[in-house]
């Protein structure tokens, strides 16, 4: 018999196995790993002087690494003692008029030291001129060398004894290159001059303030500066001094607003100067008047003669720095004044009689 066709049956697959689907493992969570970025980092030259501390404080709450630099000649270390604990502060005792390395990265380089009152000048007519030009040219190779941005401190003195009133960024000054202030007023002036060369033909991010009076806590009673001399005399219960009629003006801009303005003006894109200062103005005699209400002194107010090119009028023209950094100062010269008398109340009785410094006798040239 046939064999019947029989169609070859189909190989049975074997029936697919159940695969339990597997569990999830339980792995220990893993832990965000925080990477801690490095701080970027400043160096502040002047670190120890009235403004450089402030602006050390300002870099260190804005979240850099900070390391400040000074030699000491008219700093005290005592401005910035407070930040000695702190991991992110550095220290460098050095003189920047002669070469200056800084081992590692910075982003930003403040060019703050320098001699800033008139007596300071008069005392250190050599190193005045040697931190503006000197210094300053090895910060900007530093700067350089770095691809750093550099802001440089410049000043109203810029301007001299000024024929324009009140002082733009436009105005080239009216200045004594032999005067007694000639070797503040030219370092300066050289400073900038330096200053855009770098920027112009190596390319380097340049920045300028020019500084107008300002005043606050950390200035030094006995620094020839107006200010501190009115509150130190009233303090001492002597007589407050007036240098000529006192009818010159000042402009006087509190430490808070000024730091605003530079720290603004670091991070804007322009490189030319630009004028940070409070433009309420008032003469001298008017201001040594506010200093008798405010101290309650029963003092009267003497006369001596003017020093020899004491600028007759100063007031800042802060339209550019409006337009360009949205700024302008907030604190009026009644609130600065009271925190800064409270500041010099609070020092020491040697403090407060340390006679260097009082007069420009002693420093006038022979
Ligand atoms: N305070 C103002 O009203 C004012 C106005 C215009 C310009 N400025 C400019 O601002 C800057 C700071 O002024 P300030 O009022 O804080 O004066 P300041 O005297 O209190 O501070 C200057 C600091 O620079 C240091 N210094 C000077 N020469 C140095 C050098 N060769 N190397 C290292 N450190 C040196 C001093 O020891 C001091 O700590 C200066 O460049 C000044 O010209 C200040």
């Amino acid at each position: 018999m046939a064999k019947k066709n029989t169609v070859p049956k189909k190989p049975t697959k074997a029936p697919a196995k159940k695969v339990a689907a597997p569990k999830p493992v339980k792995k220990p969570a893993a832990k965000l790993a925080v990477v801690k970025r490095p701080k970027e980092r400043v160096l502040i030259t002047g670190a120890a002087g009235f403004l450089g501390s402030h602006l050390c404080d300002r870099f260190l709450k804005e979240g850099y690494h900070v390391i400040g630099m000074d030699n000491l000649i008219t700093g005290r270390l005592k401005n910035i003692e407070h930040l000695f604990k702190r991991e992110d502060f550095e220290f460098f005792h050095h003189d920047v008029s002669t070469f200056v390395h800084v081992p590692g990265d910075l982003k930003f380089i403040l060019h703050f030291a320098s001699p800033a009152s008139p007596i300071d000048y008069l005392k250190i007519p050599i190193q005045t001129l040697k931190v503006s030009s000197l210094g300053t040219h090895n910060l900007l190779g530093l700067a350089k060398a770095k691809g750093a941005r550099i802001l440089v401190a410049s000043t109203s003195e810029v301007y001299g004894d000024p024929k324009v009133h009140p002082q733009n960024e436009e105005y080239w000054g009216h200045v004594n290159t032999v005067g007694p202030r000639g070797v503040y007023d030219e370092a300066k002036r050289f400073q900038e001059a330096i200053t855009m060369a770098y920027h112009t033909y190596h390319g380097v991010e340049t920045r300028m303030v020019r500084i107008f009076n300002t005043y606050g806590p950390r200035m030094r009673l006995n620094d020839g500066r107006v200010l501190p001399a009115f509150i130190g005399q009233a303090l001492r219960g002597e007589d407050l001094t007036i240098f000529g009629k006192g009818n010159q003006t000042r402009s006087f801009c509190y430490v808070d607003d000024l730091i605003e303005g530079i720290y603004r003006l670091l991070l804007s894109d322009y490189a030319g100067p630009v004028n940070i200062g409070n433009p309420a103005e008032i003469t001298i005699k008017q201001f040594a008047e506010e200093i008798v209400k405010l101290t309650g002194t029963k003092q009267k107010l003497v006369y001596k003669p003017l020093p020899q090119d004491d600028p007759m009028q100063r007031q800042p023209d802060i339209t550019l720095a409006k337009k360009l950094l949205k700024w302008q100062p907030k604190v009026s010269r009644a609130e600065g004044l009271k925190i800064t008398y409270a500041y010099f109340k609070s020092l020491s009785a040697k403090e407060l009689h340390e006679k260097d410094h009082n007069s420009f006798e002693g420093y006038v040239r022979k």
